[in-house]
């Protein structure tokens, strides 16, 4: 009884809370409703604490009173199940959009024990060890990240931190830069004299697929005698991992895509960053600016290299919402179009150099 009791809310919780992961990484939510809730984020925690009362009181009537076999418990599983969705909902809702990434992975562990305690409740082995394995690799992840991103985890569901996607102020207060645009020819040119480049991959490396074109891009490079690095940010793109799956699939050696920590410290050194198609992950205002609602969050110290390169189709800001005083930065110069599209030109540039 305790592990279909467990099962039915932990896996409630997580069904539902994930629902609502969905509608906001799909960017179905309204933003200004959910800023609202992210603003009012007590309201939802004080909320939670009566539901799991609510919930945990209808376990301990169920396992009082509860004859195997009567079903004279079945309302009060209903009871059970419909206060964890309203949970799973209430906890999800007022993350904001820095926090997610962590969320996403938690909600992932969470269906892992639902699982393995429903096997428990089944006496089913396999769910046993399925749902164990899928909690403990989940829950290592989870961690992972929450370390990666500078935060805890009950500081992740219990205090937002990521703004949930609200427009913020162009960088700190009055700082305001002009946009320099830039020509794929420009950009070769640039980075065929440079020593070393680094390529910093987003999100929007994966809407253009450019993938393949970045890594014929750097073998091109390579051939002249540069140097190319990759640096991956642990949230880059919607999914953990998800900038080095890309970038396995292009056949991108292992060596060469460095982890945050590895990499930061080389940006000073750098002649030329390549930004693809990435944005929050390369915000100073994370660093620089308390007022911003990602502040805290460890980025790619893009900004410290001699000069950036933005691949962007224009001026839109990232999954956080917010304005990127990278691209207004004096060394830095934008390469408006599709990721994909901009790299086939640069590559056009460099043969023809
Ligand atoms: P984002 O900050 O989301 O920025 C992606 C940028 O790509 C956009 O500014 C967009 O600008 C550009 N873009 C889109 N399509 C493009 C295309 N076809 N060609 C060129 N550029 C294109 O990406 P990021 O820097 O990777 O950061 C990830 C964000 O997602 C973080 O805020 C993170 O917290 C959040 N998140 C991550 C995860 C995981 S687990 N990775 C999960 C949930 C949320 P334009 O529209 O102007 O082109």
């Amino acid at each position: 009884m305790i592990g279909s009791l467990f099962a039915a809310i932990i896996g409630s919780v997580s069904f539902w809370g994930s629902l609502i992961a969905f509608l906001k990484l799909q960017e179905l939510l309204n933003k200004n409703v959910e800023k609202a809730f992210v603003k009012n984020a007590k309201i939802f925690q004080v909320a939670n604490i009566v539901l799991l009362i609510i919930a945990l009181a209808a376990c301990v009537f169920i396992g009082v009173n509860a004859t195997p076999g009567e079903g004279s418990s079945q309302w009060w599983i209903v009871l059970v199940l419909v206060a964890a969705a309203i949970m799973g909902l209430f906890v999800v809702l007022p993350i904001g959009a820095a926090d997610m990434p962590v969320v996403i992975s938690l909600l992932n562990a969470l269906t892992g024990l639902s699982a393995a305690a429903a096997g428990l409740a089944l006496g089913n082995t396999a769910m046993i060890v399925a749902g164990m394995i899928v909690g403990a690799s989940g829950s290592i992840l989870t961690n992972l990240m929450a370390t990666a991103m500078n935060r805890s985890i009950p500081a992740i569901v219990f205090g937002s931190f990521g703004g949930g996607g609200g427009a913020a102020a162009a960088g700190p207060a009055g700082e305001q830069g002009t946009v320099k645009a830039t020509s794929a020819a420009d950009a070769a040119i640039q980075m065929a004299y440079a020593s070393q480049v680094i390529v910093v991959p987003g999100y929007g490396l994966a809407v253009a697929q450019a993938q393949h074109a970045v890594k014929d891009m750097a073998s091109i490079l390579e051939e002249k005698g540069v140097e190319v690095k990759y640096a991956i940010h642990p949230v880059a793109g919607r999914m953990p991992g998800h900038m080095n799956v890309l970038l396995a699939e292009a056949d991108v050696e292992y060596d060469a895509m460095k982890e945050m920590d590895d990499i930061n410290g080389e940006f000073s050194r750098t002649d030329v960053t390549l930004v693809i198609g990435a944005n929050d992950v390369t915000n100073p205002a994370a660093r620089n600016d308390p007022s911003s609602p990602i502040h805290g969050m460890p980025i790619l110290n893009v900004d410290q290299s001699r000069s950036v390169i933005v691949l962007k189709r224009g001026m839109a800001s990232g999954y956080a919402g917010i304005d990127n005083p990278l691209f207004t930065a004096p060394g830095t110069s934008m390469l408006f179009g599709d990721a994909k599209k901009s790299v086939g030109l640069v590559i056009e540039e460099l043969n023809a150099l």
